[in-house]
């Protein structure tokens, strides 16, 4: 500022110099005047050269700057914001905006591109069959989709200490005749060892180890080896050393995803990347690489009980319907195969407030016991417990159950639990959870025999539901001698010999049935 000043100084001086009507070269003040208009030039000329020497200097700088920029990623959701704030606008966490270095983006778009490219149509693509790798465990196969792609990317998420190391463990256990890499960040070699061990697996030659968190020096260790599958545990604790960013930050995992998705599409070699799922702490969640990688498998399950649940949430190489059941023992994860005789084996008889019901997860028919008791209120506020159900739909049941079968649960204190750990979201076993309260209002136990499926609509009346058929079989074979189901799918169903089909249209005569 202080140079462009001093340069419209030396302007006006020249200009004032040089325009005087009074001034001439031959009087006497002219050797001052000479002076005068040699220290106003010498004064121009410099503060031009600076000033153009600055604008150059300025724009090198800018430059400068917009290449250390720093942004702000949620953690969360992976939001990004040039400063810093609060509450992410995105996904409405607090406090989840962790500064970033920002990279600026070199490659031109045309630079990658190596030869001309041409679109092709259906006919020009061969057909070809995927071939899938058998895991040995027919419910992580099924999940799956049939077994593992060959060059898929898939991603296990679940909680902390739900079982995910254990299941990967016994994948490569199971894959006996393959290289397997497991990769860990989290643990050592030796606490590796420890859990093989407690899998019966000792002498697992074809596991190797590698207990590194560097990214780039796992990826030298693939390359120059030849492993058929590669287990990363987990993806958040790997870090490239070129970011600034710390490990389990959105961008170090989205990188190392990347990196590890290009490995296993070049390679053809499956990849599996473990990830927690947690709101707390800076670690980012899984959520970020779900977009990226080819299937998200998510291990789920009770703390308290020891049933596991492997459900795929995406699968580009297979249903989402399907789930894997396992059960937790101290020699590692167990399959189960039939989970209706499981979830049904501790049914205790004669006890009201239980009725069983036929839900459908994925594809397979499922019988579950759900519990209902009903209790009067001891303080104003009666208490609506729900375990593995809806809270919302409970209490659009008990106002159904009020409204139109004439029960009075206002001053009843209810809980509502599904036997067994797991968790039905299915409308179908609404009928279920309205008898076994009734019959826990009424002290009247429902007909141990009988099953009952059935969506209940706001009027009272009993809907449709699908795959009924499954349903039926499934508790013919478990040995039950009635099915109560929605009086319209009677007329798409066949009738078998070995267990009774009753058809019902209202909530009264459902109950009226079921407790008599
Ligand atoms: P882990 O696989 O380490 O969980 P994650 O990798 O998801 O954090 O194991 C979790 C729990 O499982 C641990 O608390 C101990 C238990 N466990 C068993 O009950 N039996 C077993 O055979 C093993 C290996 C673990
Ligand atoms: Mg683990």
């Amino acid at each position: 500022m202080q140079r462009v000043f001093l340069c419209v100084f030396g302007i006006s001086l020249l200009r004032g110099i040089y325009h005087n009507p009074y001034a001439t070269w031959n009087n006497s003040f002219c050797s001052y005047r000479r002076i005068i208009i040699s220290v106003a030039s010498i004064v121009l000329l410099s503060c031009s050269i600076h000033l153009f020497i600055e604008f150059i200097f300025f724009h090198r700088y800018i430059e400068h700057m917009s290449k250390n920029l720093t942004k702000y990623v949620c953690q969360s959701c992976g939001y990004v914001s040039p400063r810093w704030i609060g509450k992410c606008p995105n996904c409405s966490e607090w406090s989840t905006f962790v500064e970033e270095a920002a990279r600026p983006l070199r490659a031109s778009r045309k630079s990658g591109v190596a030869s001309k490219i041409e679109p092709v149509s259906f006919d020009q693509i061969e057909k070809e069959d995927v071939p899938r790798i058998k895991t040995m465990l027919n419910e992580f196969d099924r999940v799956l989709g049939g077994g593992l792609v060959p060059g898929s990317l898939v991603l296990l998420g679940g909680d902390p200490g739900i079982g995910k190391s254990t299941l990967m463990m016994q994948l490569a256990i199971a894959l006996n005749d393959k290289v397997i890499l497991y990769v860990t960040g989290e643990e050592s070699v030796r606490q590796i060892k420890l859990r093989a061990e407690r899998l019966n697996a000792v002498s697992s030659k074809n596991i190797l180890l590698l207990a590194e968190t560097n990214l780039d020096l796992i990826l030298d260790v693939i390359e120059s080896g030849t492993p058929d599958l590669v287990i990363i545990d987990s993806i958040q604790t790997m870090f490239r050393p070129g970011l600034e960013s710390a490990p389990g930050s959105v961008s170090q995992v989205r990188e190392s995803a990347a990196l590890l998705l290009r490995l296993a599409k070049t390679r053809g070699i499956p990849v599996f990347l473990v990830g927690h799922v947690t709101k707390e702490g800076v670690i980012a969640g899984p959520k970020v690489i779900e977009h990226m990688v080819d299937t998200v498998l998510q291990f789920e399950g009770e703390a308290h009980y020891a049933y596991r649940i492997l459900r795929a949430l995406k699968n580009r190489f297979g249903s989402t319907n399907e789930i894997g059941i396992f059960e937790m023992h101290d020699t590692g994860l167990r399959e189960i195969l039939n989970p209706s005789e499981i979830f049904l084996s501790e049914r205790h008889y004669g006890t009201s407030g239980s009725t069983v019901v036929a839900s459908i997860e994925g594809s397979r028919p499922i019988l579950v016991e759900v519990q209902a008791l009903v209790t009067p209120t001891n303080f104003g506020m009666p208490q609506r417990t729900c375990t593995g159900f809806d809270y919302r739909r409970l209490a659009l049941l008990l106002a159904v159950l009020e409204k139109r079968v004439g029960m009075n649960l206002g001053q009843q204190d209810v809980f509502v639990n599904v036997a067994g750990g797991i968790r039905i979201d299915e409308p179908a076993v609404d009928l279920g959870i309205a008898s076994s309260i009734a019959s826990s209002l009424r002290d009247i136990p429902v007909d141990s025999s009988s099953v009952a499926v059935g969506e209940i609509g706001l009027g009272g009346e009993i809907r449709t539901i699908g795959q009924i058929e499954k349903r039926v079989h499934e508790a013919a074979k478990l040995g039950f001698k009635r099915i109560i189901v929605p009086l319209h799918n009677l007329k798409t169903l066949k009738p078998t010999g070995d267990i009774e089909i009753i058809g019902v249209d209202r909530i009264e005569k459902a109950i009226e049935t079921l407790i008599g």
